[in-house]
């Protein structure tokens, strides 16, 4: 029964990975025997993760995942090249832009809706081009809580997060024929730095975890069990699907 869980062997690639979570993500990777390629625009923090890891199954490319050519050069030379192929995609780079709407900055809903929603197109269509001719392989997009609740001061943010949900959907259905399985992973609150400035505010930290039925935050390792099944044969026939690991928030 359990071996169908395996990650074992997959060739994987995992944006943002130098972040919080996307750190966490490869290391549950590596750890379960895939082939890990760590993108991310922040050399130092990929280099830093790099010495955390302290895996060789896990290569490093730095990438703003944000430049069309550059994504394509990125699927070109480390993926299909360096990788050999890629058998499972984790379009995890995000980023956050706190403003109430009349105060938020065009620029800067256009930049977070380059990363949060461009990019993670752009990847999952290099990602796509390689699967498909094979007839195989995950996608997993990490949407948010944000993409279901509408949270204040985010409304960028929320925007972003129910789009590459339903961007998940849409190539469910699109590329389920080829054998390749679309799904998300929907965080609630994670301890990560996204969140520290709010975490800091004991009034609004109590207000967080007041909602959520588990009463906490979680870690970010807690996003690795999800990420294994949706890419394992246990999940085969799960397309589609956006998974909430949210401690019950969705439902309050
Ligand atoms: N922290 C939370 O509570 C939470 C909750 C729900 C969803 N999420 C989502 O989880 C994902 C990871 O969040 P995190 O908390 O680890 O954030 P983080 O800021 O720690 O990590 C994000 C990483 O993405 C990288 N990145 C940003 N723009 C990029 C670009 N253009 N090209 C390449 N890399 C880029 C950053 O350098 C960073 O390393 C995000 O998509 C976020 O929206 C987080």
């Amino acid at each position: 029964m359990t071996e169908q869980f395996e990650v074992n062997g997959l060739r994987a690639v995992v944006t943002g990975g130098a972040g919080d979570i996307g750190r966490c993500l490869v290391a549950g990777l590596a750890g379960g025997g895939a082939r890990v390629l760590a993108v991310d625009r922040d050399a130092d923090a990929l280099h830093d993760a790099m010495d955390e890891w302290a895996s060789e199954r896990v290569s490093i490319a730095v990438c703003d995942i944000t430049n069309e050519a550059a994504v394509d050069r990125l699927f070109a030379d480390d993926v299909a090249d360096g990788l050999g192929g890629i058998d499972l995609l984790v379009n995890n780079a995000g980023v956050m832009v706190r403003a109430a709407p009349d105060e938020t900055e065009f620029e800067h809903w256009r930049s977070l809706m380059s990363v949060n929603v461009d990019a993670a197109f752009l990847c999952a269509r290099a990602a796509g081009r390689l699967m498909k001719p094979r007839g195989q392989g995950v996608i997993v997009n990490i949407s948010s809580i944000a993409s279901i609740k509408a949270l204040d001061g985010r409304v960028a943010y929320c925007t972003s997060k129910a789009a590459i949900a339903h961007m998940t959907r849409s190539l469910a259905l699109e590329w389920g024929p080829f054998g390749i399985r679309s799904n998300a992973i929907a965080p609630g609150f994670i301890r990560t730095r996204m969140n520290a400035d709010l975490r800091r505010d004991p009034v609004r930290t109590a207000a967080m975890t007041d909602q959520v039925p588990l009463k906490r935050f979680a870690e970010p390792e807690e996003l690795v069990g999800p990420l294994l099944f949706l890419a394992s044969q246990a999940a085969r026939y799960v397309n589609g699907h956006i998974l909430f690991v949210d401690g019950g928030l969705q439902v309050t």
